[in-house]
């Protein structure tokens, strides 16, 4: 069973080909001068059964996923396992307000029609993967491959940004073999959070930080800007998803002693690969 990847997950999909002890084939893809985008899998023909890696972000690349699909099918794909490393709209599950797209629906609705398995890592909710119109679909969590990064790193406190990821903290916190707890969060606007303490002191701590993504960063800052005014000796932050929209990443690096996420988007702290945990899953 090969693995299959277009221009969006090359080293998580290179990585995984080499866990399951098998070959990485990167689809040929370019873009049109109108930017629409044209694939081509260079093979004379694929097996029967055959695992895609690809995100569904940015939007572009949830074209190219369905391309790639279809470009295997056309080489005698039967049976496709589709690996969403991070799921583009999983944030919009439910219409908060009257009249708005079901993002996260839709999404799923649509991969369903040329995706036999579905996996993916870190959804910011796995429930929406009820929504996958098959059997098969299934998210898969980096924790234990996060707690495994930071094992020696003396870290004495895990947290957990809002009360939303506190299973995630207290996930790596068991691989760790230390406490956690979570932080209070408010939203303010897109980029803005006011962060509160937790129960567990963090004075004199080396405390690790934790969330599914990072995007403008305003949650991960809000919360080290915290922890360091209540004396905590080191933040860590790690992400499964790092997003850094805008800068983030440099701004971040102002107060974090270290920011890492894993490869499922590819950036230049992503640093801790979770094909292990996909592999173990196929
Ligand atoms: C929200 O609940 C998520 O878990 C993250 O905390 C959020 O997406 C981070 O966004 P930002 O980096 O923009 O604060």
């Amino acid at each position: 069973m090969k693995v299959l990847c277009g221009s969006s997950s090359k080293s998580l999909a290179t990585d995984l080909a080499n866990k399951l002890g098998t070959v990485c084939i990167q689809a040929t893809t370019k873009r049109f001068p109108d930017s629409e985008v044209y694939v081509r899998i260079e093979e004379e023909s694929l097996d029967k059964e055959i695992v895609i890696v690809q995100n569904t972000y940015p939007d572009s690349n949830l074209v190219e996923l369905f391309l790639i699909q279809d470009a295997a099918r056309g080489l005698g794909a039967e049976k496709i396992t589709t690996v969403v490393p991070y799921f583009g709209y999983g944030r919009q599950d439910r219409r908060f307000q009257a009249g708005e797209a079901l993002s996260a629906q839709v999404m799923l609705k649509h991969l369903a029609v040329d995706t036999d398995r579905l996996f993916t890592i870190d959804l910011h909710k796995p429930d929406i993967l009820r929504w996958f119109t098959k059997p098969g679909a299934k998210d898969i969590t980096a924790t234990t491959a996060i707690g495994n990064f930071f094992a020696h790193n003396d870290v004495d406190l895990v947290l957990a940004p809002d009360k939303g990821a506190s299973q995630r903290a207290a996930e790596v916190a068991h691989v760790l073999g230390c406490a956690n707890d979570h932080l209070t969060k408010t939203r303010l606007s897109g980029s803005e959070v006011v962060i509160q303490p937790s129960r567990l002191d963090a004075r004199g701590k080396t405390v690790l930080i934790v969330d599914d993504i990072i995007s403008t960063g305003g949650t991960i800052f809000a919360a080290t800007n915290e922890l360091k005014r209540l004396g905590a000796k080191k933040v860590f932050a790690v992400c499964t998803h790092g997003l850094f929209i805008g800068g983030a990443l440099d701004k971040l690096r102002t107060v974090c002693d270290r920011v890492i996420s894993t490869n499922t988007l590819e950036n230049e702290v992503s640093e801790i690969s979770v094909a292990e945990e996909v592999a173990k899953v196929i």
